[in-house]
């Protein structure tokens, strides 16, 4: 692979940005924001160097889920606009050299979604068995609830049906019988549907609980991951360079099969194994965490990669974590019980978190934009825009864009008691203090700074496309990493302590007259002839170097 082949897989050096459409920016001024106003922001995040937006669910809706349990697949929620403008959104997107995927949530319908309630209405419907129906709770099955002390059951009872519905969501959210081959069809006709009016993949959120067939009683004549096989071969026969991004929240060994044997499945996977031990190296102020889990990451397929991020639409969930090792960052990033959720969780941004501390900030990005994958920002991340705990639940984290001092953040010209969700309030976090149009005219703003940090990962695609190393240093709360491919090399070091670390290292090939170019301006460092480095990073302080290769060792 060399970089004139980098295209066919582009999603693997993408950068991602999610956002919900409802939250970003509001074109009409009723107060809910709307694809006018994302498409008029294109630019903007042109600028930032986003090369790829998430959409999160923009369908017809019920709105118990914030768009997850969608009542029409075919369509865009009125609220946010007509086919059309989703159209003109894409069409502009694509002309500023920027790609959209969405979310795909197929797991599960709206309870409202016309074919539920066909399905309820009558025993004989053809769309009865697209759902999960039993007469009784079935013993012995699995009883683990993803929304703990807001769901007591996986199983509804539904009186107009007379029978027990599958919910591994909420109760409104009744899950699909993948079993059908109907239902199947109907989720292949999803996915061209979007292709064709111009998406180039799909988030797919849940996948775990998509291919799992427990509770269903229907024979499944394919194997669910045969099935996401065939899905992924659909797809490319579509459209050749659309992908999938896997929602797999599981253990690594388990991630992996999620991108098949023969990497034939996802191509990518969202990696949350990685963002938990983040959460804790950040708290530990120590790099351990972060190599653990880069030893346990397992070799993925040559056309697959991770998608990496810090925080997103969800609670930062902690799952992963030991018990004990969760209280810690509990007690660090959110010590009240408002600012936790579902005792797994934290429902607060990373700003918030660290205290507004910049360089910690930083840090953290810079570690997850030089890990391996492909980097996934949530909308806001690049200004530092703070949580809203006064918004119920995870829709804490998902409050308006901050666009400008002006009233709402800019966000819109509505009445305040109209916007679909509060903003941010307060002299610290309020859009007095963040928003884009002053960190734009700020060189030294997070913003500016998430620019050039975007601009240095899209100019070393080594990371997702190169062998990795971890480079042996003393300090354990400094992590060095090397990634090598087509003839150059970078090194990149993290120090995850809030004091000053001197550090060395060995490269393990000497390396002659060669140095490492410092490539955010901190200066150059030289290398000796044996390879050895010495060097010293700021406290929460990021290095990028690339390997000056003379012409002696290039033809190595
Ligand atoms: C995962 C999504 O990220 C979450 O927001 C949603 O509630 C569930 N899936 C159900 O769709
Ligand atoms: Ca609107």
């Amino acid at each position: 692979m060399d970089i004139s082949r980098t295209s066919d897989v582009w999603w693997k050096n993408a950068v991602f940005y999610c956002l919900d459409v409802e939250t970003f920016r509001d074109g009409n001024g009723d107060g809910i924001g709307d694809f006018i106003g994302l498409a008029q922001q294109i630019d903007y995040l042109a600028g930032l160097g986003v090369t790829c937006i998430w959409l999160m669910p923009f369908h017809p809706s019920t709105n118990r889920d914030d768009g997850y349990d969608i009542s029409d697949y075919y369509a865009v929620d009125p609220r946010l606009g007509t086919l059309g403008d989703f159209v003109e959104f894409v069409r502009t997107a694509r002309d500023r050299g920027i790609r959209v995927i969405s979310d795909l949530v197929v797991n599960h319908t709206s309870r409202e979604h016309p074919w539920f309630q066909a399905a309820r209405s009558d025993r004989k419907s053809p769309y009865r068995d697209w759902y999960v129906w039993r007469d009784e709770v079935p013993k012995g099955g699995s009883d683990s609830l993803v929304f703990p002390g807001e769901e007591e059951s996986n199983w509804e009872w539904d009186d107009k049906a007379g029978q027990f519905y599958l919910h591994r969501f909420y109760k409104h959210q009744p899950d699909l019988n993948i079993a059908h081959p109907k239902v199947r069809e109907e989720i292949r006709r999803i996915i061209g549907f979007w292709l064709e009016v111009g998406l180039s993949g799909f988030r797919i959120d849940a996948v775990p609980f998509l291919l799992e067939t427990e509770g269903i009683t229907h024979e499944m004549t394919i194997a669910p991951h045969n099935w996401l096989r065939d899905l992924r071969s659909f797809l490319g026969r579509r459209c050749g360079d659309a992908m999938l991004l896997g929602e797999v929240n599981l253990e690594y060994e388990d991630v992996r099969r999620f991108y098949g044997d023969e990497g034939d499945e996802l191509h990518m996977c969202l990696n949350f194994n990685l963002n938990q031990a983040l959460a804790l190296a950040l708290v530990h102020q120590d790099a351990g965490a972060l190599v653990h889990s880069l030893r346990a990451m397992p070799t993925l397929p040559r056309d697959a990669a991770w998608a990496n991020f810090v925080r997103n639409h969800d609670e930062w969930s902690l799952d992963k974590l030991t018990e004990a090792e969760r209280q810690e960052v509990f007690r660090a990033f959110g010590p009240t019980p408002e600012m936790q959720l579902f005792g797994r969780g934290l429902r607060r941004r990373l700003p918030t978190m660290l205290g507004g501390d910049q360089a910690r900030m930083r840090l953290a990005y810079s570690l997850i934009f030089s890990l391996p994958g492909a980097p996934v920002l949530f909308y806001g991340e690049e200004i530092g825009l703070a949580e809203n705990l006064d918004i119920p639940g995870r829709l804490s984290v998902r409050a308006p864009m901050q666009w400008s001092n002006e009233p709402n953040g800019g966000f819109s010209t509505a009445a305040p008691d109209n916007l679909s969700r509060p903003v941010v309030e307060g002299r610290k976090w309020g859009p007095a203090a963040i928003n884009v149009a002053d960190q734009e005219r700020d060189p030294r703003s997070l913003l500016s700074w998430m620019e050039r940090l975007i601009r240095r990962r899209r100019e070393t695609p080594e990371i997702v496309f190169g062998d990795r190393r971890l480079v042996s240093v003393d300090e354990p709360e400094i992590l060095a990493l090397r990634y090598d491919w087509d003839g150059q090399a970078s090194i990149i070091i993290h120090n995850l302590a809030a004091k000053d670390q001197k550090t060395s290292f060995k490269l393990d090939r000497p390396l002659g007259q060669d140095g490492l170019v410092d490539r955010f301006g901190e200066g150059d460092v030289s290398v000796g002839r044996d390879g050895s480095v010495s060097l010293s990073l700021a406290g929460y302080g990021y290095r990028w170097f690339r390997l000056r290769q003379s012409a002696e060792n290039m033809a190595v």
